[in-house]
């Protein structure tokens, strides 16, 4: 194989229209991070890219769902993501966004150095306008009935009900789901990158050039180049974005799909100054991480980019992933089926090599996969406990317990040891040439191997039987351990990045040069260990089941979500609404309505006067866990004898397709008497 003088690992930029789960970290980032880890201890010249991808329809839909501006969006989501990376190890040497002004400059100039070679044919084609928003619809901003399926909720790109893709022309009665109205198909012209011309180059680049890449990849690739391509636009008529350099282009953008991988670059330079070494010498071996949805992209569309400039290396590997699952459910943002980094930190501080080590060991490397908190469980008890945590742990203890925690004099060599050492070595090539190779499952399993060939040299010698009439002995044995236990710092690193630190610190050891773990032994006779202590801890069934109930809260939402939400009432004015006075109060009092199941009678501070309530809401709240809460009030309401008490007034709820009420409060204590309006 080639030797390469240096390597850019790229992974993809997340949309920052949300906070990151595990699929992204199976996918993705987890993959690349343990490839990047690796080379830098082989003392590789590599820089690892990442950033934030901020434009695009994902972004300007997550924006209108919220009534804020998509800077709004990315401001807050880049934040998000760039700390749930850092807090699971991530090891970006930049992460960047697209929204900078070196991004700008970056994609502008490539694009206009396209336009200026005659990259680029303009065409004029009809789309889908919104005359009442005045703006051009994206596939996703347009629903209709799909024609395959009847379901009438399809999106301009895709039915989700028969997972047909669709052009949005092809709905019936099509819908604009900005204003609601029917759009009018209206002409616009567009730059298109024509993708056929590179077809010839494509085709012997990868099919006959690239054998090599993951048996997913190259038969995405083959099955599209065996499709044909076809010109591909390369802008939109959107105003988020960077604006296409041109003249008379106003109101139109780079496509998120031109710009984004640009993003690679742009980052690399604001990384270094030396960034076109990384970019442009035939000696740098460029990879990209990626899921599987992004294949296309970077296999058949940026090659076509890069080629056209023609000034830049084209990726050497694309090692993309198919998709992680979770509890045997696609995982969806939009249904929050997901485990957030975020949400996993808070219910599980500290146990960030934890996930790691579970989504390795089920990434999806070959076809989707499916995560489960009970593998997640058993990952950890029966492998980072038992195996890895159990072996560091038992040497530590009896070097402790024998030798006063000093490593032991070496002693007598004989053919165990010998034949201990050897397995080690191979297990450790194994690990390198599946990493080398991109199986990143095989790899992690070598690592388990060895320490789990040290648990058995210790199960095996039982050191603890014999140190009465052979101290001797016990001290090779706990002494070979030991140097086991400080292989395992260099060799865990990669995939479990903070447990690796952890293990120096127990050890008292620095990190290991990589090639020289398995040639020499770490640990001289009479180093001082540290302190010991666990390296994992058990993971008790209460955690996973509180885990898998509260997946099963949020299936059994989305299901009455989409069963049964009351459709909307007929129009009012806004006098009709300021009619109401509705007013924040507190609940200073409460009892039972005796003889009956769902009163509660209240007496409120409404700030206005306190007055007595009947509320039908027994059901749901005690009395005591209603004393002191904040709620709204529908003030005016005519006064009613309810079971012989005047009750002034209603206390407001949510009330859901179960017919489950929530008592409605304001988000920050209020001054009792507060308008809602
Ligand atoms: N934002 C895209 C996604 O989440 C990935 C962009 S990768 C890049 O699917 F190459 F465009 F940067
Ligand atoms: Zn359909």
């Amino acid at each position: 194989m080639k030797k390469y003088k240096r390597y850019t690992i790229t992974s993809a930029l997340p949309y920052a229209n949300g906070p990151i789960h595990i699929g992204h970290l199976a996918g993705v980032y987890i993959p690349a991070d343990i490839y990047v880890r690796y080379l830098r201890q082989r003392g590789k010249d590599v820089i690892f890219i990442c950033g934030s991808d901020e434009h695009g329809v994902p972004i300007t839909i997550k924006a209108r769902q919220e009534g804020v501006s998509p800077k709004v969006i990315v401001d807050r989501y880049h934040i998000i993501i760039k700390k749930s990376f850092e807090d699971f190890g991530i090891s970006f040497d930049i992460y960047s966004r697209t929204s900078n002004k070196t991004h700008f400059d970056t994609a502008s100039e490539f694009f206009k150095k396209l336009y200026e070679k005659g990259a680029f044919i303009e065409k004029t084609t009809e789309q889908y306008y919104d005359e009442e928003a005045k703006q051009f619809l994206a596939d996703r901003y347009i629903t209709g009935t799909c024609p395959h399926c009847n379901n009438e909720k399809a999106y301009g790109d895709q039915c989700e009900k028969c997972g047909t893709s669709l052009n949005a022309t092809d709905l019936i009665n099509p819908k604009s789901t900005i204003s609601g109205s029917k759009p009018i198909k209206k002409e616009t012209s567009h730059w298109f990158l024509p993708l056929d011309k590179y077809e010839t180059f494509l085709r012997k680049w990868i099919l006959e050039e690239h054998k090599d890449w993951k048996a997913n990849v190259y038969g995405q690739c083959k099955s599209w180049l065996d499709l044909g391509l076809q010109p591909r636009a390369v802008s939109r008529d959107l105003d988020w974005g960077v604006p296409v350099p041109i003249d008379g282009a106003k109101g139109k953008v780079l496509y998120v799909w031109f710009d984004a991988p640009i993003g690679y670059i742009s980052a690399t330079k604001e990384l270094t100054n030396d960034w076109e070494k990384y970019w442009k010498d035939e000696d740098t071996r460029l990879i990209h991480f990626i899921g599987k949805d992004n294949i296309v992209f970077h296999c058949i569309m940026f090659p076509a980019m890069l080629k056209a400039e023609g000034s830049f290396i084209l990726p050497e590997n694309v090692p993309a992933n198919e998709f992680l699952n979770l509890e045997g459910d696609k995982i969806s943002t939009s249904r929050n089926w997901a485990v957030w980094l975020h949400e996993y930190l808070e219910d599980f501080p500290d146990k960030q090599d934890v996930l790691r080590y579970a989504l390795c060991a089920n990434m999806p490397e070959t076809k989707d996969n499916d995560f489960t908190w009970k593998d997640f469980q058993s990952r950890n008890n029966n492998e980072l406990v038992a195996i890895l945590g159990n072996f560091v742990n038992r040497a530590m203890v009896l070097t402790s317990k024998y030798f006063d925690g000093k490593v032991p004099v070496k002693g007598n060599v004989t053919i165990v040891e010998t034949e201990l050492n050897r397995a080690i070595i191979k297990l450790k090539k194994n690990l390198e040439y599946s990493i080398e190779n991109f199986r990143f499952r095989e790899a992690l399993k070598a690592l388990i191997d060895i320490a789990r060939l040290g648990n058995k040299y210790l199960a095996d010698s039982e050191p603890w039987k014999i140190f009465k009439t052979e101290p001797e002995k016990v001290a090779t044995i706990l002494y070979y351990s030991l140097q086991i236990a400080g292989a395992l710092t260099s060799l865990c690193e990669p995939f479990l990045p903070f447990t690796s630190k952890k293990l120096c610190k127990m050890l008292n050891l620095s990190p290991q040069k990589w090639d020289n773990i398995g040639e020499q032994h770490p640990l001289a006779e009479g180093h001082i260990l540290g302190e010991s202590f666990l390296l994992f801890a058990k993971i008790e069934d209460e955690e996973i089941q509180k885990q898998i109930e509260k997946l099963q809260k949020t299936k059994t939402m989305n299901e009455q979500v989409s069963l049964s939400v009351e459709p909307s009432k007929s129009e009012i004015t806004f006098d009709d609404f300021s009619k109401m006075d509705i007013r924040i109060g507190t609940v200073l009092e409460a009892e039972r309505v005796p003889k009956t199941q769902k009163l509660l009678k209240l007496k409120v501070d409404t700030g206005l006067d306190i007055r007595n309530l009947i509320s039908g809401i027994a059901e749901y709240y005690s009395p005591e866990s209603i004393i002191g809460k904040q709620v709204c009030i529908l003030a005016n309401l005519q006064p009613r004898n309810i079971k012989g008490v005047e009750s002034k007034g209603m206390i407001l709820m949510a009330c859901g397709p179960d017919g489950v009420l929530k008592l409605v409060s304001p988000s920050e204590l209020s001054v009792n008497g507060s308008i809602v309006k």
